[in-house]
Protein backbone atom coordinates (compact mmCIF):
# COMPACT_ATOMS: atom_id res chain seq x y z
CA UNK A 1 0.00 0.00 0.00
CA UNK A 2 1.31 3.46 -1.07
CA UNK A 3 0.33 6.38 1.38
CA UNK A 4 -0.56 10.07 0.00
CA UNK A 5 0.00 12.81 1.88
CA UNK A 6 -3.65 13.32 2.65
CA UNK A 7 -3.74 9.75 4.15
CA UNK A 8 -0.17 10.64 5.93
CA UNK A 9 -1.56 14.10 7.40
CA UNK A 10 -4.70 12.16 8.96
CA UNK A 11 -2.68 9.65 10.86
CA UNK A 12 -0.91 12.80 12.11
CA UNK A 13 -3.94 14.21 12.72
CA UNK A 14 -4.74 11.11 14.49
CA UNK A 15 -1.98 11.24 16.81
CA UNK A 16 0.25 8.76 15.56
CA UNK A 17 2.75 10.74 13.23
CA UNK A 18 5.80 8.51 14.83
CA UNK A 19 4.83 5.24 13.77
CA UNK A 20 4.05 6.30 10.22
CA UNK A 21 6.37 7.67 7.40
CA UNK A 22 6.84 10.83 7.73
CA UNK A 23 7.84 12.27 4.02
CA UNK A 24 6.13 10.77 1.09
CA UNK A 25 10.07 9.51 0.43
CA UNK A 26 10.09 7.82 3.47
CA UNK A 27 6.29 6.60 2.67
CA UNK A 28 7.96 5.13 -0.61
CA UNK A 29 5.30 7.72 -2.59
CA UNK A 30 6.17 8.88 -5.95
CA UNK A 31 5.86 11.96 -5.80
CA UNK A 32 2.67 12.79 -8.06
CA UNK A 33 0.91 10.12 -6.24
CA UNK A 34 -2.77 10.74 -6.54
CA UNK A 35 -4.63 11.33 -3.19
CA UNK A 36 -7.57 9.25 -2.00
CA UNK A 37 -10.62 9.37 -0.35
CA UNK A 38 -9.81 8.56 3.27
CA UNK A 39 -7.40 7.76 6.05
CA UNK A 40 -7.10 4.15 6.94
CA UNK A 41 -9.03 2.97 9.51
CA UNK A 42 -10.69 -1.07 10.00
CA UNK A 43 -12.91 -0.10 7.15
CA UNK A 44 -10.06 1.14 5.00
CA UNK A 45 -8.29 -1.89 4.77
CA UNK A 46 -6.41 -3.64 2.37
CA UNK A 47 -9.45 -4.18 -0.09
CA UNK A 48 -8.27 -7.81 -0.26
CA UNK A 49 -9.04 -8.11 3.38
CA UNK A 50 -11.98 -10.08 2.92
CA UNK A 51 -10.32 -12.99 1.45
CA UNK A 52 -7.35 -12.35 3.81
CA UNK A 53 -9.82 -13.22 6.52
CA UNK A 54 -9.89 -16.70 5.42
CA UNK A 55 -7.32 -18.68 7.72
CA UNK A 56 -4.48 -20.54 6.33
CA UNK A 57 -3.51 -23.52 7.83
CA UNK A 58 -1.36 -26.47 8.21
CA UNK A 59 2.21 -25.20 6.77
CA UNK A 60 5.03 -27.87 6.47
CA UNK A 61 6.79 -28.71 9.84
CA UNK A 62 10.17 -27.32 9.14
CA UNK A 63 11.85 -25.58 11.92
CA UNK A 64 13.80 -22.21 10.93
CA UNK A 65 17.17 -22.83 10.72
CA UNK A 66 19.36 -20.19 11.60
CA UNK A 67 21.14 -20.50 8.53
CA UNK A 68 17.52 -20.70 6.79
CA UNK A 69 16.30 -18.80 3.83
CA UNK A 70 17.08 -15.36 3.02
CA UNK A 71 15.59 -12.92 5.63
CA UNK A 72 13.35 -10.08 5.16
CA UNK A 73 16.39 -8.03 5.13
CA UNK A 74 20.21 -9.06 5.77
CA UNK A 75 20.77 -7.79 9.74
CA UNK A 76 23.14 -4.83 10.76
CA UNK A 77 25.78 -5.54 13.09
CA UNK A 78 24.17 -4.55 16.96
CA UNK A 79 24.53 -0.58 17.37
CA UNK A 80 22.72 1.38 19.71
CA UNK A 81 20.20 1.57 17.35
CA UNK A 82 19.29 -1.61 16.61
CA UNK A 83 17.26 -3.64 18.41
CA UNK A 84 16.67 -7.23 20.26
CA UNK A 85 16.29 -8.47 16.40
CA UNK A 86 19.49 -7.61 14.67
CA UNK A 87 21.67 -9.89 15.57
CA UNK A 88 25.09 -11.28 14.79
CA UNK A 89 25.61 -14.66 12.95
CA UNK A 90 24.98 -18.46 14.56
CA UNK A 91 28.02 -19.84 16.08
CA UNK A 92 29.41 -22.74 14.27
CA UNK A 93 28.47 -26.06 14.94
CA UNK A 94 30.92 -26.76 17.88
CA UNK A 95 29.62 -24.08 19.85
CA UNK A 96 25.94 -25.34 19.53
CA UNK A 97 24.83 -25.22 23.07
CA UNK A 98 24.48 -28.03 25.57
CA UNK A 99 20.88 -28.77 26.43
CA UNK A 100 19.41 -29.67 29.75
CA UNK A 101 15.97 -30.90 30.40
CA UNK A 102 12.70 -28.98 30.52
CA UNK A 103 10.80 -28.00 33.48
CA UNK A 104 8.48 -31.28 32.97
CA UNK A 105 4.26 -30.61 33.08
CA UNK A 106 4.38 -27.17 31.34
CA UNK A 107 1.18 -27.45 29.57
CA UNK A 108 -0.98 -28.05 32.52
CA UNK A 109 1.15 -24.84 34.44
CA UNK A 110 -0.79 -21.81 36.30
CA UNK A 111 0.73 -18.24 35.36
CA UNK A 112 3.00 -18.32 38.74
CA UNK A 113 4.18 -21.88 38.27
CA UNK A 114 4.81 -20.67 34.02
CA UNK A 115 6.45 -17.99 35.34
CA UNK A 116 8.58 -19.52 38.28
CA UNK A 117 9.86 -22.33 35.54
CA UNK A 118 10.65 -20.33 33.23
CA UNK A 119 12.51 -17.66 35.99
CA UNK A 120 14.39 -21.05 36.45
CA UNK A 121 14.93 -22.38 33.40
CA UNK A 122 18.36 -24.22 32.38
CA UNK A 123 17.50 -26.14 29.02
CA UNK A 124 19.39 -24.58 26.86
CA UNK A 125 23.12 -22.77 27.39
CA UNK A 126 21.57 -19.41 27.01
CA UNK A 127 20.58 -19.30 30.86
CA UNK A 128 24.49 -18.99 30.93
CA UNK A 129 24.68 -15.54 29.59
CA UNK A 130 21.57 -14.30 30.57
CA UNK A 131 20.95 -11.55 33.08
CA UNK A 132 17.52 -12.89 33.52
CA UNK A 133 14.67 -14.58 31.83
CA UNK A 134 12.35 -11.76 29.77
CA UNK A 135 8.58 -13.91 30.67
CA UNK A 136 6.38 -11.51 28.88
CA UNK A 137 4.05 -8.62 29.99
CA UNK A 138 0.20 -7.31 29.04
CA UNK A 139 -3.22 -8.94 29.97
CA UNK A 140 -3.38 -12.01 31.26
CA UNK A 141 -6.62 -12.49 28.99
CA UNK A 142 -5.84 -9.85 26.34
CA UNK A 143 -7.61 -10.15 22.87
CA UNK A 144 -4.43 -9.45 21.32
CA UNK A 145 -1.07 -11.44 21.74
CA UNK A 146 2.10 -9.96 19.82
CA UNK A 147 5.28 -12.74 20.13
CA UNK A 148 8.52 -11.50 19.16
CA UNK A 149 11.71 -13.07 19.10
CA UNK A 150 14.06 -12.92 21.65
CA UNK A 151 14.66 -9.98 24.44
CA UNK A 152 18.05 -7.92 23.89
CA UNK A 153 20.35 -5.90 25.20
CA UNK A 154 17.62 -3.48 27.45
CA UNK A 155 15.28 -6.40 27.78
CA UNK A 156 17.48 -8.45 29.81
CA UNK A 157 18.48 -5.79 31.83
CA UNK A 158 14.84 -4.57 32.72
CA UNK A 159 13.35 -8.43 32.69
CA UNK A 160 10.16 -6.77 30.06
CA UNK A 161 10.36 -7.92 26.07
CA UNK A 162 10.16 -5.27 23.66
CA UNK A 163 12.01 -1.92 26.12
CA UNK A 164 13.97 -0.57 23.87
CA UNK A 165 14.03 0.85 20.24
CA UNK A 166 12.17 -1.13 18.47
CA UNK A 167 9.77 -1.44 21.46
CA UNK A 168 9.11 2.12 21.59
CA UNK A 169 8.05 1.57 18.00
CA UNK A 170 5.92 -1.26 18.48
CA UNK A 171 4.47 0.57 21.35
CA UNK A 172 3.25 3.71 18.53
CA UNK A 173 2.46 0.77 16.07
CA UNK A 174 -0.29 -0.47 18.96
CA UNK A 175 -1.48 2.59 20.30
CA UNK A 176 -2.29 3.84 16.20
CA UNK A 177 -4.78 0.94 16.66
CA UNK A 178 -6.08 2.05 20.19
CA UNK A 179 -3.94 -1.00 21.95
CA UNK A 180 -1.36 -0.37 24.83
CA UNK A 181 0.62 -2.20 26.67
CA UNK A 182 -0.08 -0.74 29.61
CA UNK A 183 -2.95 -1.44 32.08
CA UNK A 184 -5.89 -1.27 30.12
CA UNK A 185 -8.89 -3.63 29.85
CA UNK A 186 -8.66 -6.95 28.27
CA UNK A 187 -10.02 -5.06 25.02
CA UNK A 188 -7.05 -2.33 24.84
CA UNK A 189 -4.33 -3.53 26.83
CA UNK A 190 -2.39 -6.41 24.70
CA UNK A 191 0.20 -9.34 26.04
CA UNK A 192 3.24 -9.19 24.71
CA UNK A 193 6.30 -12.29 24.95
CA UNK A 194 8.92 -13.90 22.68
CA UNK A 195 9.74 -16.79 21.25
CA UNK A 196 12.61 -17.14 23.45
CA UNK A 197 12.83 -15.81 26.88
CA UNK A 198 16.35 -15.57 27.35
CA UNK A 199 18.83 -13.21 25.10
CA UNK A 200 20.55 -15.08 22.94
CA UNK A 201 24.71 -13.87 23.50
CA UNK A 202 25.65 -10.77 21.40
CA UNK A 203 21.91 -10.93 20.11
CA UNK A 204 22.96 -13.89 17.79
CA UNK A 205 20.15 -15.88 15.76
CA UNK A 206 18.41 -17.74 17.74
CA UNK A 207 19.05 -21.48 17.19
CA UNK A 208 16.75 -24.20 16.55
CA UNK A 209 17.66 -25.88 19.32
CA UNK A 210 16.64 -22.90 21.63
CA UNK A 211 13.76 -22.38 19.64
CA UNK A 212 12.34 -25.88 20.69
CA UNK A 213 13.44 -25.68 23.97
CA UNK A 214 11.90 -22.39 24.52
CA UNK A 215 8.73 -23.33 22.73
CA UNK A 216 6.31 -24.89 25.46
CA UNK A 217 6.94 -21.89 27.56
CA UNK A 218 5.45 -19.99 24.67
CA UNK A 219 2.64 -22.40 23.83
CA UNK A 220 1.34 -22.15 27.39
CA UNK A 221 1.38 -18.40 27.61
CA UNK A 222 -0.73 -18.85 24.40
CA UNK A 223 -3.32 -21.60 25.90
CA UNK A 224 -3.40 -19.29 29.30
CA UNK A 225 -4.33 -15.98 27.57
CA UNK A 226 -6.34 -17.22 24.71
CA UNK A 227 -6.39 -14.30 22.92
CA UNK A 228 -8.70 -13.10 19.62
CA UNK A 229 -5.52 -12.95 17.60
CA UNK A 230 -1.50 -13.23 17.12
CA UNK A 231 0.74 -10.57 15.51
CA UNK A 232 3.52 -12.76 15.25
CA UNK A 233 6.66 -9.90 14.61
CA UNK A 234 9.91 -10.88 12.51
CA UNK A 235 11.06 -13.92 10.32
CA UNK A 236 11.95 -15.84 13.51
CA UNK A 237 8.77 -15.26 15.16
CA UNK A 238 7.09 -16.10 12.37
CA UNK A 239 8.83 -19.03 11.13
CA UNK A 240 8.83 -20.94 14.44
CA UNK A 241 4.95 -20.28 15.37
CA UNK A 242 4.00 -21.40 11.75
CA UNK A 243 6.49 -23.99 11.19
CA UNK A 244 8.01 -22.82 8.11
CA UNK A 245 10.66 -21.38 6.56
CA UNK A 246 8.41 -19.11 3.93
CA UNK A 247 9.74 -15.33 4.40
CA UNK A 248 7.43 -12.58 5.88
CA UNK A 249 6.70 -11.35 2.63
CA UNK A 250 4.84 -14.73 1.58
CA UNK A 251 3.04 -15.48 4.42
CA UNK A 252 1.53 -11.68 5.35
CA UNK A 253 -1.49 -10.81 3.59
CA UNK A 254 -3.89 -13.78 5.30
CA UNK A 255 -4.30 -14.86 8.47
CA UNK A 256 -2.42 -18.36 9.56
CA UNK A 257 -3.65 -20.57 12.56
CA UNK A 258 -1.40 -21.92 14.99
CA UNK A 259 -3.16 -24.04 18.24
CA UNK A 260 -6.59 -22.39 17.26
CA UNK A 261 -5.83 -19.07 17.39
CA UNK A 262 -5.38 -16.90 14.43
CA UNK A 263 -1.94 -15.64 13.67
CA UNK A 264 -1.17 -12.68 11.28
CA UNK A 265 2.36 -12.22 10.50
CA UNK A 266 4.00 -8.73 10.51
CA UNK A 267 7.83 -7.18 9.94
CA UNK A 268 9.73 -6.67 13.25
CA UNK A 269 9.56 -3.20 14.59
CA UNK A 270 13.32 -3.07 14.37
CA UNK A 271 13.29 -4.25 10.59
CA UNK A 272 11.04 -1.26 10.17
CA UNK A 273 13.19 1.02 11.61
CA UNK A 274 15.62 0.30 8.98
CA UNK A 275 13.10 0.11 6.56
CA UNK A 276 11.12 2.91 7.55
CA UNK A 277 9.31 2.80 3.70
CA UNK A 278 7.97 -1.04 4.99
CA UNK A 279 5.28 0.80 7.47
CA UNK A 280 2.87 1.16 5.47
CA UNK A 281 2.74 -2.99 4.92
CA UNK A 282 2.89 -2.98 8.40
CA UNK A 283 -0.22 -1.22 8.72
CA UNK A 284 -1.73 -3.33 6.58
CA UNK A 285 -1.37 -6.27 8.27
CA UNK A 286 -2.67 -4.41 11.72
CA UNK A 287 -5.77 -3.22 9.88
CA UNK A 288 -5.96 -6.88 8.79
CA UNK A 289 -6.02 -7.92 12.37
CA UNK A 290 -8.08 -5.35 13.23
CA UNK A 291 -10.97 -6.63 11.01
CA UNK A 292 -9.94 -10.47 12.26
CA UNK A 293 -10.71 -9.12 15.66
CA UNK A 294 -13.71 -7.27 15.43
CA UNK A 295 -15.03 -10.13 13.21
CA UNK A 296 -14.65 -12.53 16.38
CA UNK A 297 -15.82 -10.13 18.70
CA UNK A 298 -19.32 -9.86 16.76
CA UNK A 299 -19.29 -13.57 16.45
CA UNK A 300 -18.78 -13.52 20.64
CA UNK A 301 -22.17 -11.10 20.25
N1 LIG B 1 12.93 -7.78 19.78
C1 LIG B 1 12.15 -8.86 20.08
O1 LIG B 1 11.81 -9.65 19.21
N2 LIG B 1 11.77 -9.00 21.34
C2 LIG B 1 12.10 -8.17 22.30
O2 LIG B 1 11.69 -8.37 23.44
C3 LIG B 1 12.90 -7.07 21.97
C4 LIG B 1 13.29 -6.89 20.71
Amino acid sequence: MRWTERQLAMLREMGVPSFWPVTPAEAGLAPAAPAVAAAPSASAAPSAAEGALAVTEGHAAAVPSAAGPAPQAARPPRGPVAAAATATASPPAAELPLLGPRPVGIDTMDWPALREAVAGCRACSLCDSRRQTVFGVGHTQARWMIVGEAPGEQEDRQGEPFVGRAGQLLDRMLAAVGLTRSEAGPEQQVYIANVLKCRPPANRNPLPQEVAQCEPFLLRQMALVQPDLIVAMGRFAVQSLLKTSEPIGKLRGRVHEVAGIPVVVTYHPAYLLRNPADKGLAWDDLCLARELQARRAQARG
